[in-house]
């Protein structure tokens, strides 16, 4: 039984057949949320002076507008490769103003720039994420216009529900540890981010992270029901947060990872030399004869300002066009080169001013239409 249309407006089953229609996020107005511990858990501490000191005002304007040319710049490059892009709309003072629940209160909102983080298409249904961060419960609201527009052409469209955030759902800042396997987010109530996810068509893999908790994943799986399977993977990363920089399906059969976070999940296991160390990395039994990409290392220079990741997203957080084309950031030489002898047609497009604000090609844009059908690749 399938009722996936293929047909359908929205109509996205992984993260490689060919791309059709792609949401671009907006930089524009971009703003520093405030300090809280579920920054603390994954944002840089060399940043931390910043989030204390100048929540509420803009991030450093200059950076926003060469973010927001090169966003503009990557939308050009996929419409010229064939993709229809939409873009959010962002209204002055949607970010720089207070959130006020019954549950809790913050100083201002974030941005309208990762689509991925808050959307995710799933067959013919978007669905919006029940976020985990107090700046970012609003999220949703640049691309309510998109989302309507796509209900009224027929896709589906369902909203996670929306979480409390009351201190309940954080560790205390003093009890907090950062170490692996400690998570800044309770099981109070279902959270996620929808970045969390990656599809592969009927098998869809998730983290337990520190915007996503067990909760959260169970409400996604019972939400799919039973033609989906969710399979949760477990990675050495202390600051987990979104799949997409850590693991990254290329393919049928082939798999992008970031050799500095590996998976410790299954009996799988392939090794790898990383940094002159050998590196295990063991994966579900069902990766048996896959492919097993390890990304290069990022070349950003350590003085480039990243306000909430490592550096990863500039190696690892690619966009497929098909099974084909790629998206790489232009600088990343040695990525490039690793992609174009796995046999890819790199597309190279310069997004160092954009990387600052959380993500690369990936996050910054959400899958509304790739051609194909619901299929298992296992
Ligand atoms: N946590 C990842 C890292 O620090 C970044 C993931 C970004 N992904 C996203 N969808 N915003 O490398």
């Amino acid at each position: 039984m399938s009722k996936i249309d293929p047909a359908c407006i929205v109509n996205s089953h992984t993260e490689w057949d060919p791309l059709e229609e792609v949401i671009v996020g907006r930089v524009d107005d971009a703003t520093i949320p405030e300090w809280h511990v579920s920054g603390k858990a994954v944002w840089p501490a060399k940043h931390w002076g910043m989030y204390k000191e100048h929540a509420g005002e803009s991030f450093p304007r200059e950076l926003v507008m060469k973010a927001s040319e090169e966003l503009d710049n990557f939308s050009q490059v996929l419409e010229m490769e064939g993709v229809t892009v939409r873009r959010p709309e962002v209204r002055p003072g949607d970010f720089d103003r207070p959130v006020s629940t019954p549950d809790f209160e913050s100083v201002s909102q974030l941005y309208a720039a990762m689509p991925r983080d808050v959307l995710i298409t799933i067959g013919n249904e978007i669905i919006e994420a029940p976020m985990a961060w107090r700046s970012r419960f609003f999220e949703y609201r640049p691309f309510r216009s998109l989302i309507k527009d796509y209900f009224r052409q027929g896709g589906g469209w369902t909203a996670a529900p929306k979480p409390e955030m009351s201190d309940d759902l954080y560790v205390p800042e003093d009890k907090w540890q950062e170490g692996a396997g400690k998570f800044v987010t309770t099981e109070y109530e279902p959270v996620f981010d929808a970045a969390e996810f990656t599809r592969m068509g009927r098998d869809i893999f998730v983290q337990r992270s520190q915007v996503t908790n067990d909760f959260g994943i169970e409400w996604m799986r019972r939400h799919l029901g039973d033609e989906y399977q969710i399979h949760v993977l477990d990675f050495e990363d202390k600051n987990a947060m979104h799949i997409d920089g850590t693991f990254i399906p290329l393919g049928p059969g082939k798999v992008l990872v970031n050799p500095k976070r590996p998976c410790i999940t299954g009996n799988h296991k392939s090794f790898f030399t990383y940094q002159g160390e050998t590196k295990e990395y063991a994966l579900p039994d069902m990766f048996k004869g896959w492919d097993i990409f390890v990304a290069e290392s990022p070349v950003l220079p350590e003085s480039h300002p990243l306000y909430f990741t490592s550096p990863w997203t500039a190696s690892c957080n690619v966009l497929l066009l098909d099974e084909k084309r790629v998206v790489c950031e232009a600088s990343e030489e040695p990525t490039i080169r690793k992609f174009k002898e796995w046999g890819f047609d790199v597309i190279k497009v310069p997004f160092r001013h954009f990387l600052p604000f959380g993500g690369s090609f990936h996050c910054a844009t959400c899958d509304v239409r790739r051609t194909g059908t619901l299929q298992s690749y296992f």
